[in-house]
């Protein structure tokens, strides 16, 4: 991306918000010469959007078509792999690749790991008292996030580091725009290596079964609707990658809204039946899924703007939960308000699964930092704070905090 892009300098990853005010206000269904793509930023088009079916989220047509000639015929069994991924596909494939999942989640299995992250919790906010200095990004929001997946899905914790290194390869091997021939072969190679792995874990719960949600998951088969191996790997890869950068980061952020408006962090100390409401409201004021991509199906129009079939479309969730239209105010970080409808977690068909999971991490973690470390405050100024710069989704690499 060129520097004069509005979605490129260190002020924009700092704070979008003003950027995406300008473009909601002059240009609100745009075509982006530079990204490819349409770009949506008013909160009625971005939700008419996510349950609209001409937006296919089925992207791997679209993907493939930029992928270098020599390599398209290496990249098929890619290709094949992301069919099995939930967020990739249209129903009814999708529907099919939800179901189980959808299940699972339904039968407690969030408030089964509450007990067990509270412990984290709680042994991390002891680790940061003895230091005496709190880094809540990656002392933690990361390793409660990983760990609770990880005893969720029934991954060995040992084994996390490996499964990180595949993600961090993968994401970072298709950062940026049209991949190269060597950012093709990497990103091959990290996801083979994890579903590699993660067939061995569906293989031992096939030989004995496990009270985890992979033991689930393979339980499951022969229902009618139960996932088949290539399937099954792919749902364990999403929930590992879905929960990675954006359940630490709702923390993360969430704390730092807090400690931005102390008068609404002593609330919350004093009352903390409030940190539900205040949960949506972190994720409409600053959440961590800032963009999603869909392909148009088909023609749609817009306010009279018209974009093609088979175009990329932009998303910004991010500019619609600051959408003074929907919103009043809607820069104010307030707790108490009314409206909870934000589109952080999505909306529709692929609204997120694992919304549930991400709100307890969050509502537990808050609550104990807010009773345990008064005077809590971020211990470098704002202006150091290091953004993470990554195209559609907001994060910290560090958040250093001092108290009493
Ligand atoms: C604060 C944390 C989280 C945020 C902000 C978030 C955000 C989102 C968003 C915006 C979507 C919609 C994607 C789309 O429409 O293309 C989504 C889908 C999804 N999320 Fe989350 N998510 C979070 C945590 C989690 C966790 C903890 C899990 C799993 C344990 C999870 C699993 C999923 C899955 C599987 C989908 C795909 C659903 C589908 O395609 O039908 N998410 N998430």
């Amino acid at each position: 991306m060129s520097e004069s892009h509005p979605f490129s300098p260190p002020s924009f990853f700092r704070d979008p918000y003003p950027t995406y005010h300008r473009m909601r206000a002059e240009r609100p269904v745009y075509w982006d010469e530079e990204l490819g793509e349409w770009v949506l930023t008013r909160y009625l088009d971005v939700a008419a959007a996510l349950r609209d079916a001409r937006f296919s989220s089925d992207r791997t047509t679209a993907f493939m078509a930029g992928v270098p000639e020599e390599l398209r015929e290496a990249m098929i069994p890619f290709a094949r792999m992301r069919a099995n991924l939930m967020p990739l596909t249209d129903a009814p494939r999708h529907t099919r690749l939800r179901a189980p999942i959808e299940k699972a989640f339904a039968k407690g299995i969030v408030d089964a790991r509450r007990a067990h992250a509270q412990g984290l919790v709680e042994r991390a906010i002891d680790a940061a008292v003895q230091r005496g200095r709190l880094d809540l990004m990656n002392d933690l929001a990361f390793p409660l996030a990983a760990e609770t997946i990880d005893a969720l899905l029934g991954v060995p914790p040992a084994d996390h580091d490996r499964i990180q290194g595949w993600a961090i390869d993968f994401e970072r091997a298709l950062a940026g725009g049209v991949p190269t021939v060597e950012a093709l072969r990497a990103a091959d190679a990290a996801l083979f290596g994890l579903a590699g792995y993660l067939r061995g874990l569906v293989a031992e719960r096939q030989a004995a079964p496990q009270n985890d949600l992979i033991g689930a998951l393979v339980a499951a088969e022969g229902d009618g609707d139960a996932l088949a191996g290539d399937e099954l790997v792919g749902t364990c890869l999403v929930l590992l990658f879905a929960n990675e950068g954006t359940t630490p980061t709702l923390l993360t952020l969430g704390m730092l809204a807090l400690l931005r408006h102390p008068e609404q962090a002593r609330r919350l100390r004093d009352d903390p039946t409030l940190i539900r409401a205040a949960t949506d409201e972190m994720m409409r004021y600053d959440g961590p899924t800032q963009m999603l991509w869909r392909v148009t199906a088909g023609a749609v129009t817009f306010d009279g703007v018209t974009i093609p079939a088979g175009q990329r479309v932009n998303l910004v969730l991010g500019a619609a939960n600051r959408d003074p239209a929907r919103f009043p105010a809607p820069d104010r970080f307030d707790p108490a308000r009314a409206d909870k409808r934000h589109l952080g977690f999505g909306f529709g068909i692929h609204g997120c699964v694992g919304s549930a999971l991400a709100r307890m991490e969050a509502e537990i973690a808050i609550e104990a930092l807010l009773r345990r470390l008064p005077g809590l405050r971020v211990a470098i100024p704002d202006d150091e704070l290091d953004w993470h710069r990554t195209m559609g989704l907001r994060q910290l690499n560090a958040l250093p905090l001092v108290w009493q």
